[in-house]
Order: C-alpha cells, then sequence, then structure tokens
C-alpha cells in the first residue's frame, strides 16, 4: 500500500480506540520483520529512529528502506524521526522524505521546549508532516537522553503546551519509562484522563516495553493513540542472533541469522499490535 503520514494513522486510531504500534527499527532486518508482521495482521504500523540510530547508518539509508518496504507492503507504513534533539535534525528528516517527526525539547525548561517545538511545527506545517513533541519527561534512558528525574506532564501545561506550539500529538509522562523496568511501573491512570479530556490531539505513550499488556490496554481506553516500543524489539532482535549462533558456531552467513532475528523480531511485533487493537484496520487509514 502506501508511505503516508502518521497523523492519518493516528486520526483514524483515535476516533476508532484503538493505537497504532510505533516500533523502533536499527537495521535493514528489523524494517524487514516489522513490516512483515504489520502485513500478517494488516495493520498500519509506525517505523521509527533515534538520533543514534540516524547517527549509526544515516536518515538517507533508513528512509530508502522503509519507503521500498512500504512500497511493497499491502498496509500503511510511516517513517517517524523518534526524539528528534534538534531542530536541525528535524528539519533533515523532513528533507529526506520522513513521514513524521518528533521534536523533543522536554529536557528544556518549559518556555524554551515551547519555542523549539513551535520552530519545528512551523516548518513542518506547509508540508503536511506531522510533528509530536513531549511535554513531561519519561523517565530511564533512550538513546543519548538518559532521565534519572522523569516528571509527570502537567494537565495545565499541556493545554497550554498544545495551543502554543501547533503540534499534531503529545508525547505524555505518566510513569512510563524507556528501558527495562526494575518493577512494575505504576502509571498515572486518571493524569492521562485528565488530559485526554482538556486536549484534542492525539496523544502518545511512551517506553512501553515491559509495560502490562493490560496497563498498555487501560492507556489506549484512556485515549492512548500510538504506542512505542524499543528495547523489547532490540532484545528480540539480539536473542535470535544469539540463539543461531550458538547453535552454529561455525556459520557466517549473515542472511542465516538475520533470518531467525527476524523471525523473532515479527513474532514480538504481532503480539504489541494485537495489545495495540490496530490489527485488522490497515483500511481504516
Ligand atoms: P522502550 O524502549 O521502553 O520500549 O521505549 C520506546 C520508546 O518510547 C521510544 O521512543
Amino acid at each position: 500500500m502506501a508511505f503516508v503520514t502518521s497523523e492519518q494513522m493516528m486520526a483514524a486510531a483515535d476516533r476508532n480506540g484503538y493505537a497504532i504500534g510505533a516500533f523502533n527499527v536499527e537495521n535493514m532486518e528489523m524494517v524487514m520483520a516489522v513490516v512483515r508482521a504489520a502485513e500478517e495482521l494488516h495493520a498500519p504500523a509506525i517505523l521509527q529512529t533515534t538520533p543514534s540510530t540516524v547517527k549509526y547508518a544515516g536518515l538517507p539509508l533508513y528512509y530508502a528502506n522503509v519507503k521500498a518496504a512500504a512500497e511493497r507492503a499491502g498496509v500503511p507504513i510511516a517513517l517517524h524521526l523518534d526524539h528528534g534533539s534538534s531542530f536541525e535534525l528535524a528539519m533533515q528528516a523532513l528533507r529526506t522524505g520522513y513521514t513524521s517527526i518528533m521534536i523533543d525539547g522536554s529536557k528544556e525548561q518549559f518556555e524554551d521546549n515551547i519555542a523549539v517545538t513551535k520552530r519545528v511545527a512551523d516548518a513542518c506545517r506547509p508540508s503536511g508532516i506531522p510533528v509530536e513533541a513531549e511535554l513531561g519527561k519519561v523517565g530511564g534512558k533512550e538513546d543519548d537522553l538518559d532521565c534519572n528525574d522523569p516528571g509527570y506532564t502537567d494537565p495545565d501545561d499541556a493545554v497550554r503546551f498544545v495551543a502554543e506550539t501547533g503540534i499534531t500529538s503529545l508525547a505524555v509522562a505518566i510513569g512510563t519509562a524507556h528501558g527495562i523496568y526494575k518493577g512494575e511501573p505504576k502509571l498515572d491512570m486518571e493524569r492521562l484522563s485528565e488530559i485526554r479530556s482538556r486536549v484534542s490531539i492525539p496523544l502518545v505513550l511512551h517506553g512501553a516495553s515491559g509495560v502490562p499488556d493490560e496497563a498498555v490496554r487501560e492507556c489506549i481506553r484512556r485515549g492512548i493513540s500510538k504506542v512505542n516500543f524499543a528495547t523489547e524489539l532490540r532484545i528480540a532482535y539480539s536473542n535470535g542472533v544469539k540463539e543461531f549462533l550458538q547453535a552454529n558456531p561455525s556459520a557466517f552467513d549473515p542472511k542465516k541469522y538475520g533470518a531467525v532475528a527476524m523471525e523473532h523480531v515479527t513474532a514480538l511485533v504481532k503480539e504489541k499490535i494485537l495489545v495495540c487493537g490496530s490489527d485488522g484496520k490497515a483500511d481504516m487509514v
């Protein structure tokens, strides 16, 4: 089907009470594995790359991989810059052809977060490319962002942030964290409901690896339209490689362990798509 924007997908999800799974990919195999899972479940999907992933191989290589996979897929696919760390990187992703952009100014003071976010939203709007931003601080470590001092999203601030920046979706901090959890995360569901009742644009949940499925479902019922998964995909991919090489220590063909790693990622992504409820929703976009 097509290479689309995340805005189209999330609007349909928001209207119909499910969420789009957004999956961090690091290489061609992960791109293929995620798209395969989306096809098998007839689901729309977002593939996303962080700044350190972009540093590893460059925006054009991920763009080319995802665009080619999207064009031969029977489901809508979007390519998103996750945690865009500067105005310049966001503009590079826009020029490269990414169909969705996040600018993450959450480590800045509130006014500075508004300023950089508005600048990116203003620059992306003429091309119709949606912009996600974060308010509050999701804890844990994602990429070069290491947040030991998480802060929940304040609903009053959220209303002002959305109005002043012109973003199309908002990542909220309600107790999730990037990476592996030490205990079970405690999510502030009431806060999520309050933000949802006061902000009309779609809401995004970061740090979903390790969050129990039922808690993710509850967040979706309370108004989350995009759920980000990264760490669990990296673990699945690496486990596939390790499993194959442990069983076949003399193997040297990357296609052999790549195929097993892809199977692991596809199986995991299918589970997450079912949790998000986006299976069978490809035609709603
Ligand atoms: P996890 O690594 O916890 O799945 O977080 C993913 C994420 O939020 C990417 O932005």
